[in-house]
């Protein structure tokens, strides 16, 4: 091991030296995902899970009692969320609004969709709420545009809805102490805004479906609201912000959200870190051209040997194969199966397997533009209206 290999650090503020997922799993006290898991939901829902997707998802808490209520038929909701810290999303960003939006249709539930323009103003040094307004909007048609349902999502923004959800905040605020806080998310006094030490309630809020008794859920009773399971699906560094939740649920008569967590979209630099605009060489904007994402492509950190005579010889390792890895996402697992296969085994080059990422994943994000670009007024209306 080199002296210069950054610790792992995983927490909702800032991510490296990701190389240990099972390490991570174990140290957060979550459960580990399993295929008997998922196929349990495939058979439930009768929808297949792409191989992305079950490659992506790593762990989760009482996802298996979600599931039982998707077999008893009681209500429940999917809840997830962005900061809006750029103009641009990259593909990173996409995946996961994208496994959102599979569950949505697979499930046929609510989502809502929380945009934290307050916490990016407070945790980011230089960014104004006007700039962030900016972000927002744009944010808004990138997360429409990965084709939720608009009859049952709803998006907004924490400055936007919080008269909404403050007396849940309230709530909330009453039962967490500051040392939970400080310990959960690893603050100091010294140099913590109260803006940082108070946001976590606004994060936890929709996790709890009375923050919607009067928008999204209507009944008279808020003991059947109360029932209403919440499960959200999130990378595994917001995992801190839902065991604040799960703490205090009982306590404010719900049941504890279910967390499914998901890894982070790798690099084209390496399965071992993440995607990161700050890199922009590691990262496909949603903006980039064709041309553009396939060059970056075809720099892909590559599993497969430096010779191609090497590589028919000895074959390659698709899962260090950042290609291959992107294909998973947005091919079908047959086609998936085949590359795996061919490049183990030396018949499939480096250069085609890269090829042939290119192609499926340039095809995604122009259809992605393509639907974004056909947003109207009106359809941002239907999704960010407040269902009163
Ligand atoms: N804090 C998240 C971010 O910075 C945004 C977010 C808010 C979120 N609520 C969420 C993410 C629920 C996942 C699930 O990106």
């Amino acid at each position: 091991m080199n002296g210069l290999k950054s610790e792992m650090n995983v927490t909702p503020f800032e991510v490296t030296g990701v190389d240990d997922y099972n390490k991570l799993v174990t140290d957060f006290g979550c459960t580990p995902m399993t295929s008997a898991v998922l196929d349990r939901f495939e058979k439930l829902t009768g929808h297949n899970v792409p191989l992305g997707y079950r490659n992506f998802v790593i762990s989760h808490r009482d996802f298996d009692k979600f599931l039982d209520s998707i077999e008893n038929h009681e209500p429940v909701y999917l809840y997830t969320g962005r900061g809006p810290s750029s103009d641009r999303m990259h593909l990173g960003h996409l995946v996961p609004f994208r496994f959102c939006q599979f569950l949505q249709s697979a499930l046929s539930v609510p989502v809502v969709i929380q945009l934290t323009d307050d916490e990016k103003f407070i945790f980011k040094e230089d960014l104004t709420l006007d700039r962030i307004g900016e972000m927002v909007i744009e944010n808004i048609k990138d997360i429409i545009a990965c084709g939720f349902d608009p009859t049952m999502t709803f998006i907004f923004t924490n400055t936007g809805f919080i008269g909404n959800m403050y007396p849940m905040v309230l709530k909330i605020e009453k039962l967490v102490n500051l040392r939970q806080i400080l310990n959960t998310f690893g603050f100091s006094v010294d140099g913590t805004s109260i803006g940082k030490i108070a946001f976590p309630a606004m994060q936890a809020a929709p996790a709890f479906a009375e923050t919607f008794a009067t928008t999204l859920f209507k009944s008279s009773n808020i003991n059947e609201i109360r029932k209403i399971r919440c499960l959200i699906p999130c990378a595994i560094d917001q995992d801190p912000y839902f065991r604040v939740c799960r703490d205090i649920a009982s306590r404010l008569k719900h049941h504890k959200p279910a967390v499914i967590h998901t890894k982070f979209l790798p690099s084209l630099e390496g399965t071992q870190t993440k995607m990161s605009s700050s890199k922009p060489e590691s990262c496909i904007f949603l903006g980039d051209s064709n041309k553009q994402i396939r060059k970056k492509i075809n720099k892909a950190f590559s599993g497969g040997q430096e010779l191609l005579d090497d590589h028919r010889k000895y074959g390659g390792d698709p899962n260090k194969d950042v290609a291959y890895s992107l294909l998973t996402f947005f091919s079908d697992t047959n086609t998936c199966a085949h590359a795996s296969a061919s490049f183990k085994n030396g018949t499939m080059s480096c250069g085609e397997m890269k090829s042939l990422a290119a192609d499926t994943v340039t095809r995604s994000v122009s259809e992605f533009c393509n639907q974004r670009a056909a947003l109207t007024d009106r359809t941002i209306e239907r999704f960010t209206h407040n269902r009163k």
